[in-house]
């Protein structure tokens, strides 16, 4: 009983796995080398590029949220192609996300608003998506060099649209 858990446990983190490290190298050369060209980069633009979140905190009458029905398919159409390898369907998450990694950092985490997405403003999360968090050990790669800040606003609708109301509400509240 122990043993088919262990080899279960196993086969799943190694799909999990080749699913994450998949994702990346999956994008064309073209893309890769502008990646890679960005990494090498990233520091000094860090430096004095950070993206100032625009006035975007204001009710849209569709929604009742900051974003439009617009913004969330364009973003859905993104999530798809580039994140969904690693935060899975409709940015469900791995399982175990809070668990650290023997090879350092955690697995890609729900962004559906049941893990800590919630926690962060809407500029931290741009800037994560922007700038990756590779630097701090984790795979979540930085997309600045192919997406625009606007189309990271997409993708933040996007994840966001599965926040329940109450979730939303407490994001808001809370900065
Ligand atoms: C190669 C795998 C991988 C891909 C592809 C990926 N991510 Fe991530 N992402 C991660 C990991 C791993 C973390 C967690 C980092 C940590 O906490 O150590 C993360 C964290 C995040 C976070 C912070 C979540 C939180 O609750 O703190 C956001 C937001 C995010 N990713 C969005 C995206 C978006 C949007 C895309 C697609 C453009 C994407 N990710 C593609 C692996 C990936």
């Amino acid at each position: 009983m122990r043993l088919t858990k262990l080899t279960l446990v196993s086969v799943l983190s190694y799909i999990v796995a080749s699913l994450c490290s998949a994702q990346p190298s999956e994008l064309n050369t073209e893309l890769q080398t502008k990646y890679k060209q960005y990494q090498s980069t990233l520091a000094a633009k860090k430096a004095k590029d950070l993206f100032q979140v625009p006035d975007v905190i204001h009710q849209n009458k569709q929604t009742q949220r900051w974003y439009g029905i617009e913004r969330i398919d364009k973003g859905k159409a993104i999530y798809n192609q580039l994140c969904i390898g690693c935060h899975l369907k409709d940015g469900i998450g791995t399982e175990n996300w809070q668990e650290s990694l023997d090879e350092g950092g955690y697995p890609p985490p729900p962004l559906n608003g049941t893990a800590h997405t919630w926690h962060h403003p809407l500029g931290q999360l741009h800037e994560v998506i922007k700038y990756g968090l590779i630097e701090y050990g984790s795979s979540m790669p930085a997309w600045g060099a192919v997406l625009s800040d606007d189309q990271i606003l997409d993708l933040i609708a996007s994840f966001q649209s599965y926040w329940s109301d109450e979730t939303y509400q407490s994001w808001l509240e809370r900065h």
